[in-house]
């Protein structure tokens, strides 16, 4: 266990602000998160306490007055000895733990080098595992929880380590139980996931269908691997958002609006009076009388789209992003930019984005 006072959080958050922590600590176990609290130890620590990853998901509003968590458990442990895993038939499962620190990334490189499919189409997103499923990560139409079978945590509350199921995780659109009623009391320190040697692709996103497809052929091999499909997927991902070695962005700053009917009607009514009446309006059927509507349109034509104001500024390919785009922006200025995206957008369509990203 690793205390530090004063730390300074600039790397630790993907949006770069140049923000610290009264009290930052990093453990590597789980085993040690129980003695510390065992120990009564966290009643010595400045709060609140703050649990935090790869900092990929949160925006600094400011210095954070009390102490900063961060998980150094970092391993991806198959439920099956490594060497046996390239024999998996292609009608078999493999279940693989992954420690909270671990990288996303690093998880999703392991599966398409052992040509197991699961994550690969969430290849590229910034951030660790144990956020990752705290925040369902997901995109080209799959989510973390499609392939999660248990999350492993540290209860603060009984001071002890805990296996949730899947189905207790409640998961939902960028959403589970970490984020609503268990907020707080549980660390995640590991995630069990289901992976498997022959399901194949998930293609429903109609870009990354046609992509892959092209890869395919360019190929010459005769059928997807999970290899392919990550190298299709980083491809889409370069293409449309920022590099985040040279960019700080929290990716998506907002989620996707769903909204009854009613409203979509009114957006309908203002594109097609706009565009012509053969002007289709992205959108998904969310059930229920509810629609998906992406932000990323609403933002674009609220007139956003490559806007700079200081050193905060809209991603010219994919409004929803919000960046840092000097590296030199203060928290004041995303947030005053947040505040007049989003009050343009209620302005021109009478709906309200509510951030994706976690103000802190
Ligand atoms: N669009 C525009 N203008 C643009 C860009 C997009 O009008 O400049 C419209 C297009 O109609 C496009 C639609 O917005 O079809 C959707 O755009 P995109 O496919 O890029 O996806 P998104 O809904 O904006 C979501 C996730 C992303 C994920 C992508 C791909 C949320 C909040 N965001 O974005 O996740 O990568 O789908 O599946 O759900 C993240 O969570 O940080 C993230 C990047």
């Amino acid at each position: 266990m690793e205390i530090s006072c004063n730390h300074n959080l600039r790397k630790q958050n993907t949006f770069g602000m140049d923000v610290s922590c009264a009290c930052y600590v990093e453990y590597g176990s789980a085993d040690e998160l129980v003695m510390f609290f065992s120990e009564g130890k966290q009643f010595s620590l400045p709060r609140p306490f703050l649990h935090i990853g790869k900092g990929s998901n949160l925006l600094f509003t400011k210095d954070f007055e009390g102490t900063v968590f961060h998980s150094g458990i970092k391993f991806i442990r198959p439920a099956v000895p490594a060497d046996n895993i390239p024999s998996i038939s292609r009608t078999e499962t493999v279940d693989v733990e992954v420690g909270a620190g671990t990288l996303w990334d690093d998880f999703c490189i392991w599966c398409a080098e052992n040509s197991l499919w699961g994550p690969e189409n969430l290849s590229g997103i910034p951030g660790e595992t144990g956020a990752a499923a705290v925040q369902n990560i997901g995109a080209y139409g799959v989510e973390i929880q499609d392939i999660i079978k248990e999350v492993r945590c540290f209860d603060a509350v009984t001071c002890s380590v805990k296996t949730i199921t899947k189905t207790d995780c409640h998961y939902g659109y960028r959403d589970s139980v970490f984020k609503q009623s268990a907020k707080g009391r549980y660390i995640v320190t590991s995630v069990v996931f289901t992976l498997s040697a022959g399901t194949g692709p998930r293609l429903a996103y109609g870009h990354l269908k046609a992509a892959a497809e092209k890869a395919l052929a360019a190929s010459g091999c005769k059928e997807f691997s999970p290899a392919m499909i990550r190298s299709v997927v980083l491809g889409i991902r370069d293409a449309k958002l920022p590099d985040p070695a040279k960019t700080g962005s929290a990716g998506s700053f907002f989620k996707n609006p769903v909204v009854p009917k009613i409203f979509y009607d009114r957006v309908e009514h203002y594109a097609k009076s706009k565009y012509g009446q053969d002007y289709e309006v992205p959108h998904f059927d969310a059930g229920s009388g509810f629609i998906k509507i992406p932000a990323a349109w609403l933002i674009d034509q609220s007139g956003w789209k490559g806007y700079r104001e200081g050193n905060a500024g809209v991603w010219e390919k994919q409004p929803l992003v919000l960046v840092n785009a000097t590296g030199k922006a203060a928290p004041e200025e995303i947030v005053a930019l947040a505040g007049r995206i989003t009050a343009s957008v209620v302005n021109l369509f009478g709906i309200e984005l509510t951030p994706e990203v976690e103000y802190i």
